[in-house]
């Protein structure tokens, strides 16, 4: 395998969102910098950028990860879906999203398209959680603005649904 020289850009092919995309990259570019900048999928929220908030998550090949502790090389020929992929074609929100509005589970919206990307892996595994379950997934998240309180509510809601 040819090794490549130092600041050489690769061109990286990727489905987002359903549509076939590609760009140029450094090699040692981050999925979120990637997303967001050569991209323009500006949806996906860079927090601490060391995998601890949660703000970056996004789904590859429909798995909940952390976008800025993935290479964008890594994604190359796969699925990548970010939070512009949840809404309707006319805009209208999904129901996940209408429970976070309906439950007041945003305020800032600053950790809301991980939160929204991490519960739509994860109930699409486990569509009726416990309150327990839908708290052991935000774990992985944090939001310094709601209290999360507001969050358990419009999950439990898609939940019931
Ligand atoms: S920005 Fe990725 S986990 Fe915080
Ligand atoms: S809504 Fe502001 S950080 Fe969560």
């Amino acid at each position: 395998m040819r090794s490549l020289k130092k600041d050489e850009r690769v061109r990286i092919g990727v489905t987002l969102n359903g549509r076939k995309v590609a760009a140029e990259a450094e090699p040692r570019m981050l999925l979120s910098d990637f997303l967001r900048h050569a991209l323009g999928a500006t949806g996906t929220h860079v927090g601490c950028e060391h995998g601890i908030c949660g703000a970056c998550t996004v789904l590859i090949d429909g798995v909940a990860t952390r976008s800025c502790l993935t290479l964008a090389v890594q994604v190359e020929g796969r699925e990548v879906k970010t939070v512009e992929s949840l809404a309707g074609a006319n805009g209208a929100l999904n129901p996940l999203q209408q429970a976070f509005r309906d439950n007041h589970a945003l305020q800032c919206g600053f950790c809301t398209p991980g939160i929204l990307m991490s519960f739509t892996d994860y109930l699409a595994r486990n569509p009726h959680p416990s309150e327990a379950e839908i708290r052991d997934v935000l774990n992985g998240h944090l939001c310094r603005c709601t209290g999360y309180a507001g969050i358990v509510k419009a999950v439990k809601q898609v939940a019931k649904g």
